[in-house]
């Protein structure tokens, strides 16, 4: 097909590649054991004068990288949060890249920026979501919370920001169990870490109104700006949900902005079981969710809505000449709505996922999940050295080993670290871990796209392995 390379032949060799590796995927060990180097003194030195053949390639592709992956679609990766992915999602992404095309403005690519417009609206109608709130595709959640610190901060002070730079004093709050990327956030919009107030949670990890208000009235008496409040609609911890209703009626009386996070658990809000999440959730002024973490849609893929377009157009339009087009202002310049000007056409991929799956199909999937999410958890109950730390919540359980009665707090820490490690050094499982109220516990995410019951009797068989004797 194409004069260089003969396209229909090669590429075979990439489909068959994938094929054995999608087969022997169960057979290799979830976390990579490489050590610091390895694969670095494995690979060549210098580029190379001529070029080199797809075989050879390909086979230092086995050989070399493969050793150092960590199988995030492995069906035994249950450490952090899913990160997962789908045949339908690859099969898009090789028609993007296929096109290459660049997609920072409607004229560049006008079937990219509508198809987005269209895909965030059918996730929005999906998840239940206001139907006046208007989406964008980011990369990360993490440069969607920016966007929202940076509205915030331009609706605090009337677009003085923007133009001469951040008056000292403005205040964000979020709770204590909120991800590090609002640090990050407020770091980069040039607010300072400083100005970043971590409200106390209750019993259940949850961000306490209560406090949440004292701060702001506090906040307030000393001359301070309060400018933006971020929940969490599942923390990273343990997917505590913050409640919505009372803060939202806090940052509704002081005129502050609501910023919802909820890159991971949000896709829960396609099981209308789930919507209530969202209860007092209406009147937030942006939310995130990532379908790049439970939605079967490959890394990068990140949802941003807002309510208010035009307040994130005027925060981040640029218009240079040679970007001026007569189209703009009747189509969305995506351009504008964040951070980047070059932008994928990441929207190719939501469309094939949920045009493959459909609604009912993710609906199943999702509830499976949770199935054996709760499947798994019923065996831990029922074991009489194994302590669940909280209920089974959507694909996430937390546990820990209880010992014997005569340990001491750090001794049991001790070894619920050292489980953890043996498990990853087995490679047959990969885990991760969290601290709730000093206590180091066993966290485990059942959320791979293709997780069945027999993988999650394998983690338990595992798991039980490695469980100190007596
Ligand atoms: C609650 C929450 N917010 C934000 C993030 C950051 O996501 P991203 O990697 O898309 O920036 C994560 C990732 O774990 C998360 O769990």
């Amino acid at each position: 097909m194409l004069e260089q390379i003969d396209f229909k032949k090669e590429s075979q060799k990439i489909i068959d590649w994938i094929d054995n590796f999608y087969t022997d995927l169960k057979g290799l060990p979830v976390k990579s054991q490489s050590k610091p180097k390895d694969i670095y003194n494995l690979i060549a030195a210098e580029i190379p004068k001529e070029g080199e053949s797809l075989d050879d390639i390909l086979k230092d592709t086995t050989d070399i990288i493969l050793p150092g992956i960590t199988h995030w679609q492995h069906p035994n990766f249950h450490a952090y949060f899913p990160a997962n992915s789908s045949i339908e999602s690859l099969f898009a992404e090789m028609i993007t890249t296929a096109l290459g095309a660049q997609c920072m403005i409607w004229e560049t690519s006008p079937a990219a920026a509508e198809l987005e417009e269209r895909m965030m609206e059918w996730m929005r109608d999906a998840m239940g979501l206001p139907a006046n709130w208007e989406g964008v595709i980011q990369d990360t959640a993490s440069t969607a919370t920016l966007c929202a610190i940076i509205s915030a901060r331009e609706r605090t002070t009337n677009f003085t920001s923007n133009e001469e730079g951040v008056p000292p004093g403005l205040r964000i709050y979020c709770s204590t169990q909120t991800h590090s990327s609002i640090e990050k956030g407020v770091v980069i919009s040039g607010i300072g870490r400083k100005n970043l107030v971590k409200i106390g949670v209750d019993d259940q990890q949850r961000l306490s109104p209560t406090l949440l208000k004292d701060q702001i009235e506090r906040d307030l008496k000393n001359d301070l700006k309060p400018c933006c409040v971020i929940v969490a609609l599942g923390t990273t911890s343990t997917v505590a949900i913050d409640e919505l209703t009372e803060i939202s009626a806090i940052c509704q009386e002081y005129n502050i902005w609501l910023h919802i996070d909820a890159a991971y658990a949000g896709t829960a809000l396609f099981l209308p079981e789930y919507q209530w999440m969202m209860d007092g959730g209406d009147s937030a002024d942006s939310f995130v969710f990532n379908p790049h973490k439970w939605l079967f849609t490959n890394f990068d893929c990140t949802a941003y809505y807002v309510k208010d377009a035009d307040h994130l157009i005027k925060t981040f339009e640029i218009l240079p000449e040679y970007l001026k087009t007569k189209t703009r202002g009747l189509v969305n310049d995506y351009r504008d709505w964040g951070v980047p000007l070059g932008r994928r056409f990441r929207a190719l991929k939501l469309w094939f996922v949920m045009r493959s799956y459909g609604l009912n199909g993710i609906q199943q999937k999702l509830r499976n999940h949770i199935e054996l999410n709760n499947y798994f958890a019923a065996k831990i109950q029922d074991h009489p050295k194994l302590e669940l730390i909280q209920e089974p919540f959507l694909n996430f359980t937390c546990f820990r080993h209880v010992g014997e009665d005569t340990y001491s707090l750090q001794q049991l820490n001790q070894m619920n670290e050292q489980i953890i490690e043996s498990i990853n050094k087995s490679g047959k499982a990969f885990l991760s871990h969290t601290v709730v109220n000093e206590m180091y516990v066993i966290r485990v995410v059942i959320g791979q796209t293709y997780v069945e019951q027999v993988d999650v009797d394998d983690l338990y068989a595992t798991l039980i392995e490695h469980l100190p004797l007596g």
